[in-house]
């Protein structure tokens, strides 16, 4: 029998129990961190009856309140729905993990800032550090890939317009009989990328000579619903082939958090259960051998994924690593009350490849999934890795991410409390997104001194899918270089001079100052995708420039409230905030559900929907709007049964 048949036989036995009406009730009561608190014994109690019994309950409920289509409630719970189990089990009440788990899953609590703890070095910073100079020979090429997503099971002619968080497959293997929109062979806008946009980027992408290529993770499909053991490897491997088929040159890539089955999991080497990731380390060491060989290799089976190499003909150790024990959907890390402030020695590899680049005179970059200054990412684990930015930033010539979707750029300072130039020691690219679900496919190149291991410039490519020829021959264009259209606004930097800290730090007072230039930034970011009509301005713009001006996970959410972020007019919201607007894995469907209870009293009047905030589904760009209060916003998906949509349109 079919899991989702089986749980929507059980329904009427488990609402006969009344288990499914309780789990309904509680999650609706959770408005705010306190009612969070107070509604987990009663999840407490659910886990208490085990796995099974939890996942069935809240299948049920997820089915029964319409949160998804029954099988993306059926497989999301039942694939993560064990992890959270076995964190209830596992917290106490109202110890900070608690906390932490009401505002992983609900988005509910304002964190406690980050538990001291000093990262430990084994040598001091030097006195006198080593200067790196260029000697203005020809820069060195390197590409940047991140987030292509490919759906191995997009088929073409399949429904586009589909009730799941992604479309364009034959579902459960049936075609409907009149198929509204038909996926095309390029791909959508509300379907990942199918295998043959990859090889039309790839293809574009070679021909720019590039030493070699970053990938920053994500590889597999939104489909979380439908990820396996068996799937996730696969289709890892199917990528690797891909690359290797047409690149020359070789990539040198980091996890992302869809690399796994269930979607995000990746266990502590503390957690108490049957689960690895070794599957998914093992398809990596497959993969990526033939391009970083055999010691780093090693390194990922001996640290969760984590490696690092030398670049080609360079004094530059590449350190990739497995930012997912960071990660705060990454359920795993509630599964006890102790804190452990370097869950599987991530930091501790990074801190020993730093070290080791210093001993040996070379500069080092830092390439990983996710940037680690955003509100997604852990507060102690942010913080912590602050202390090795301060400690190396002579060493880390730049940092590289992806995860966000967006081309964008984050700027890391020695003191947080005075922003300035001269504080600026570190920054970090984050490269575009292929799947075009959230913009126009792109990927950047660099510029790279050969000696300094900076970047002289960052060029972003993107192919604009709705362009009437896109189907038949993507055409790959320049959307803006980073040198002749934004070091102009920064007359300061000498035209022979690296695009360094201080000079991102001076483009982002342009950006205060000069609207034109940030809104032409904000098109860039969004890979040049036309239905970013609306200016971002207020708290959209304040959020930016914050986003901008950070490592620190703790410096922005200040600014942006204390709970989850809240996308304003215009704002083109991007994963983490994606999930919010998406919810297809587990704290997504909770969080729905949480909303039906908002959405409840605003029909009844109890509740004044808030003045309506948009961001944008990847369905059919259909503004998902939010209602509930300022620090209760939550995401509904048919806004038309809660308020005018021109309200958001306005
Ligand atoms: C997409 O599907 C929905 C629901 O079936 C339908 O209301 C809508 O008109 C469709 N959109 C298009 C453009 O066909
Ligand atoms: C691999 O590791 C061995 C032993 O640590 C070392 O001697 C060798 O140089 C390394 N090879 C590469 C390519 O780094
Ligand atoms: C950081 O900046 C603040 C504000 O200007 C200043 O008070 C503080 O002393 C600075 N901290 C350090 C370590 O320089
Ligand atoms: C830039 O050019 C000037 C003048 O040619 C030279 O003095 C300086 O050393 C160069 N700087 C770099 C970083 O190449
Ligand atoms: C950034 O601005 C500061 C202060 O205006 C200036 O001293 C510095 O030279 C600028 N740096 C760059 C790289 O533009
Ligand atoms: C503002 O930025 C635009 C580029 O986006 C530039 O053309 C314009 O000159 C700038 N304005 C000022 C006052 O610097
Ligand atoms: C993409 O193509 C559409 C349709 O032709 C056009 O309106 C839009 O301006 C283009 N965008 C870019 C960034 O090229
Ligand atoms: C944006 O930031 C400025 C200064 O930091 C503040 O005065 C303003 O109220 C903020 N606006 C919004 C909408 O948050």
């Amino acid at each position: 029998m079919r899991p989702a048949l089986r749980a929507v036989l059980l329904l009427p036995t488990l609402v006969a129990a009344g288990l499914v009406d309780v789990v309904e009730r509680a999650v609706s009561g959770v408005v705010d961190c306190a009612t969070c608190h107070s509604a987990l014994p009663t999840f407490k109690a659910l886990a208490a009856f085990g796995d099974d019994k939890f996942v069935q309950t809240i299948t049920a409920a997820c089915i029964d309140l319409k949160i998804e289509d029954a099988d993306v409630c059926e497989g999301a719970i039942r694939t993560q729905g064990p992890i959270l189990a076995h964190d209830l089990r596992h917290f106490s009440l109202f110890g900070d993990t608690a906390t932490k788990f009401c505002d992983a899953v609900f988005g509910m609590c304002a964190l406690p800032p980050a538990t001291p703890w000093m990262v430990p070095f084994p040598k001091e910073r030097p006195d006198v550090e080593r200067v790196w100079q260029s000697r203005g020979r020809e820069p060195v090429k390197v590409m940047h890939f991140s987030d292509v997503h490919i759906d191995r099971e997009y088929t073409v002619n399949a429904e586009a317009n589909c009730t799941k968080p992604i479309c364009c497959r034959d579902f459960g293997g049936e075609r409907p009989k009149h198929v509204q929109i038909p996926a095309l062979p390029l791909g959508v806008r509300t379907c990942d990328a199918p295998g043959t946009l990859a090889d039309s980027m790839l293809e574009a992408a070679e021909k720019m000579g590039a030493r070699f290529s970053l990938f920053t993770g994500d590889v597999i499909d939104h489909a979380v619903w439908d990820v396996d053991e068996e799937n996730v490897p696969r289709n890892m491997l199917a990528f690797t082939d891909q690359f290797a088929e047409k690149l020359s040159t070789p990539v040198f890539p980091a996890l992302g958090n869809h690399e796994s089955a269930p979607t995000n999991s990746f266990p502590r080497d503390t957690t108490e259960h049957q689960i690895t990731a070794d599957f998914v380390f093992n398809a990596q060491r497959q993969g990526w051998s033939q391009w970083i060989g055999e010691n780093a290799t090693k390194q990922i089976q001996h640290h969760s994924g984590s490696y690092a190499v030398m670049a080609p003909g360079m004094d530059l150790r590449i350190i990739s690593v497995n930012t997912q024990y960071w990660y705060k959907q990454n359920f795993w890390l509630y599964d006890s009350d102790e804190h452990q402030p370097d869950p599987n020695g991530i930091l501790a590899f990074l801190v020993g490849q730093l070290q080791a680049a210093e001993d040996a005179g070379q500069r080092a970059w830092v390439v990983a999934h996710m940037p680690p200054g955003r509100g997604d990412v852990a507060r102690d684990q942010s913080a912590y890795f602050d202390q090795v930015v301060q400690r190396y930033k002579n060493t880390i010539a730049g940092q590289f991410y992806g995860h966000t979707h967006a081309d964008e750029f984050a700027i890391g300072y020695s003191n947080y409390s005075e922003r300035t130039a001269e504080n600026a020691v570190s920054i970090a690219m984050v490269g575009p997104a292929m799947t075009p679900m959230s913009g126009n496919p792109a990927f950047k190149v660099y510029d790279i001194d050969p000696d300094s291991y900076e970047i002289m410039d960052v060029r972003s490519y993107y192919t604009n899918i709705s362009d009437p020829d896109y189907q038949l021959k993507p055409t790959w264009r320049l959307l803006y270089s980073a040198r002749e259209d934004y070091a102009p606004l920064v007359p300061s930097l000498p035209p022979n001079a690296s695009l360094s800290p201080a000079f991102w730090h001076n483009l982002t007072e342009v950006y205060y100052r000069n609207d034109t230039a940030f809104q032409a930034y904000i098109a860039h970011k969004h890979r040049g995708w036309e239905f970013v009509r609306r200016p971002c301005v207020d708290g959209c713009k304040n959020g930016t420039l914050c986003d901008m001006r950070t490592l620190r996970s703790d410096v922005c959410s200040q600014q942006s409230g204390p709970v989850f972020h809240i996308p304003d007019h215009g704002h083109l919201s991007f994963a983490p905030e994606m999930s919010s607007c998406e919810g297809s894995g587990i704290g997504g469907i909770l969080r729905k559900m949480a909303a039906r209870g908002v959405v409840q009293k605003v029909r009844t009047n109890t509740v004044t929907p808030l003045p309506c905030s948009c961001c944008y589904s990847s369905h059919l760009m259909i503004p998902r709007c939010f209602v509930g209060t300022r620090s209760r916003p939550f995401s509904v998906s048919s806004p038309r049964n809660v308020m005018d949509l021109s309200d958001c349109l306005r």
